[in-house]
């Protein structure tokens, strides 16, 4: 019973965190995953707390309210799809101001805070009350506002880290498939969407290899930055799937930072060339065989060599896509303001589940390493 149970657990841990199905990583998730209480009560609890905390759970009449401080970059849109979007209905997300005093969380979007702190809420926290930093943006493109150590109490982000972990997530399919991979039609070889080329943001590692690699191999461009238009949002898949390749480079180069550019060309059906944190970073994330590294190449001369041999080699590009026989990739939004919707479901139905007290002592040593 208490090996099942376990066993349960460690299966759903992994699909949740996408890792590959490497037998090494499953094995040491038996060995040293500690089970939660919440899955597993048997192993750790006497049955009469489990009893009690299930009923003060299922009676509570209302649904925590999580709160939305600011809309980031100001773009809003509908709160209420987290039961849509990702079968979360544990609570109730609002922007809705005159709630602050029954919220028991507030989600505060760093790039929308003053240094002064002047446009945080003026009246006083209640007690049960959890203040979440929600930042995007890797350690370069964070300002740093020095006033934020023990104001909050949890941290969404894309660190793994982090109090809550947003991450575009593989999930494990019930069954292999065993049928042909089947893969869009393709008239382009290797594509990038990019709308930021601005030095100051970090980009110039980017746009120096992509200048390079261009010497050696067609890139199709789309995007502000060098095709001068932005990219309609509804085109967004079928470009990256007409593609072989997708260069998946983020704008600067920081801890677990790798957002959903590697998503898309992955839902999309193409092979995403990632340029971002080490490779291990990624591999925590996504199957080995599903993306190619920069970092695996001396230079983008060779990594240009390597992707037009693939071009030729149907039986070698195929083997990138072998992974999706055990997992499923889900579309991300790829709207301005969509992708929020994500972090916000997730952080909401972390203040349903976690009851426990925290304080963000040192944000800034934490995330400006
Ligand atoms: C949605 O969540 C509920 C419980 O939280 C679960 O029982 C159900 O299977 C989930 N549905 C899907 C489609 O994942
Ligand atoms: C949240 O953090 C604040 C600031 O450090 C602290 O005073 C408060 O007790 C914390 N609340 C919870 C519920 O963790």
């Amino acid at each position: 019973m208490a090996v099942l149970c376990t066993l349960a657990f460690t299966n759903m841990n992994l699909a949740r965190i996408g890792v590959v199905g490497l037998t090494s990583l499953a094995f040491f998730y038996l060995m040293f995953y500690e089970p939660l209480t919440n899955f597993c009560p048997s192993l750790l609890t006497n049955p009469e707390e489990v009893e009690e905390r299930h009923f003060t759970k299922t009676n509570s009449p209302e649904k925590p309210i999580v709160l939305l401080w600011f809309w980031p970059l100001k773009v809003p849109f509908d709160l209420s799809k987290c039961p849509e979007y990702f079968n979360i209905s544990s609570c109730i997300l609002t922007d809705d101001r005159s709630l602050y005093s029954k919220a028991e969380g507030v989600i505060f979007f760093h790039k929308s805070i003053n240094a002064d702190l002047s446009n945080l809420p003026q009246e006083p926290r209640p007690p049960f009350q959890k203040w979440i930093w929600c930042n995007w943006e890797s350690a370069m493109n964070t300002e740093k506002k020095p006033r934020l150590d023990n104001l909050f109490n949890l941290t969404l982000n894309f660190r793994r880290d982090a109090d809550i972990t947003v991450r575009n997530e593989l999930t494990i399919r019930d069954e292999e498939m065993k049928d042909n991979i089947m893969l869009p039609k393709k008239d382009k070889l290797v594509c990038w969407i990019v709308s930021n080329k601005f030095a100051v943001y970090g980009t110039t590692l980017r746009e120096n290899y992509y200048s390079e690699l261009s010497k050696y191999i067609k890139i199709d461009v789309y995007g502000l930055a060098h095709a001068g238009k932005w990219l309609d949002f509804d085109d967004y898949y079928s470009v990256v799937g007409n593609c072989k390749f997708y260069l998946s480079f983020e704008n600067s180069v920081y801890k677990d930072y790798f957002v959903e550019k590697v998503n898309g060309p992955l839902v999309a059906g193409t092979v995403p060339v990632v340029l971002g944190p080490p490779r291990e970073t990624y591999e925590q994330f996504l199957p080995v065989g599903s993306f190619i590294h920069v970092n695996d190449f001396p230079d983008p001369k060779s990594l240009a060599e390597y992707l037009k041999q693939l071009d030729k080699d149907d039986e070698a590009y195929m083997s990138y896509f072998e992974w999706r026989r055990y997992y499923t990739a889900a579309p991300h939004y790829p709207k301005m303001g969509e992708r929020f919707y994500h972090p916000f479901c997730l952080a909401c139905d972390h203040i349903a589940k976690d009851k426990d007290y925290h304080v963000v002592n040192d944000l800034h040593d934490w995330y400006f390493i």
